[in-house]
């Protein structure tokens, strides 16, 4: 049994990996400050001896004693990141250098959840983990990139001048259940919007492309990262590859939930990506892993989470 921390534990991702961990017989310390997660995510864990709870916020020093740690705390929508950008980069840059502390302090694995946002606007499709990114650093999406690209800064600094073991994850759009209704992000905006029957908006003409993974191919593969025996500090990309537009996104969440809402188009949002998808080769490589859940199948178990939740509120 492997003593683990994970911080943002009761949000979409780490509620996800909460579960797969104490699943696994671990020994799970979650900790969130609930800025954007909720217990609704993990009460289910409450009153099992592998998980324990602790309210913390990591821009400040955090003294415990474990043998892992993944990085999650930070708020991933743009509506929750840009809604007090200080504390988010904050949180991404206090955060890393407070983990990166206990975990020099105590010798623990680290794993850091990145993301694709490190590649900005990027010039290269799809992106490697070679290609250093196209970011605008003083954007209203900056406190999120920016802090992620610091966070991973550090990260690589600790282990070259530390020895810290390091692990950094790439994430490429997630989707799943435990998603917030409200956060803006495109695969929970259509299935609210088409359950609800409200028109469901596309920013831009709809031509731009997005890849979307399904939460337990993202689990499985932070899993097999920082269990990798040999050093390997990453980054990888972990995402799907395979590429969609938001108008067949639209179609598909259309189709599957049966909906007679209406599509309607907006303005893009400033910075916003025209494609976005990764290169998988390193993650095929080094982690043998690949995503399994079709994009269908991962909408209908989301769809489904949606359905009950909006039906209970
Ligand atoms: N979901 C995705 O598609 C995606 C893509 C790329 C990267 N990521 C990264 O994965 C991680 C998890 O994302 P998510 O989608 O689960 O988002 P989320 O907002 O659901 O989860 C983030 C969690 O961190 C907690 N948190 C925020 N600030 C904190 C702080 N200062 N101290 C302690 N806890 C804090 C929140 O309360 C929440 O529980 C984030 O670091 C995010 O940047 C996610």
């Amino acid at each position: 049994m492997t003593k683990i921390l994970l911080t943002g534990g009761a949000g979409f991702l780490g509620s996800h990996l909460c579960d797969r961990l104490v699943a696994d017989g671990q020994d799970v310390l979650c900790v969130d400050n609930f800025f954007t997660g909720s217990k609704a995510n993990i009460a289910h864990l409450y009153g099992n001896p592998l998980f324990e709870v602790l309210r913390h916020d990591v821009t400040f020093p955090l003294y415990v004693e474990v043998e892992q740690i993944y990085n999650l705390a930070c708020p991933a929508s743009p509506v929750h990141y840009q809604f007090d950008p200080v504390q988010t980069t904050k949180t991404s840059v206090h955060g890393a250098i407070n983990m990166l502390g206990l975990a020099k302090r105590v010798k623990a694995r680290i794993l850091q959840a990145s993301t694709s946002e490190v590649y900005g606007d990027p010039e290269v499709h799809p992106q490697p983990e070679g290609y250093w990114g196209r970011v605008n650093p003083i954007g209203i999406r900056s406190c999120y990139d920016e802090g992620k690209r610091c966070a991973e800064t550090l990260f690589f600094d600790y282990h070259r001048q530390h020895g810290l073991d390091i692990r950094i994850a790439r994430i490429f759009n997630t989707y799943g259940p435990r998603m917030q209704p409200n956060d803006g992000r495109v695969v929970s905006n259509f299935i609210v919007q088409a359950l609800q029957g409200a028109d469901i908006t596309i920013y831009g003409d709809g031509r731009q492309s997005r890849s979307f993974c399904y939460v337990d191919d993202l689990i499985e593969a932070l899993v097999r990262l920082m269990a990798l025996g040999q050093p390997f500090t990453g980054p990888v990309n972990i995402g799907n590859p395979t590429e969609f537009t938001m108008l067949e996104l639209a179609e598909t969440v259309l189709r599957l939930t049966a909906s007679r809402s209406r599509i309607v188009y907006r303005n893009l949002p400033q910075d916003d990506p025209r494609q976005r998808r990764p290169d998988i080769s390193l993650a095929r490589g080094q982690l043998q892993w690949e995503p399994r859940v079709s994009l269908e199948d991962g909408l209908k178990e989301t769809i489904a989470y949606f359905s009950r939740t909006l039906r209970l509120s």
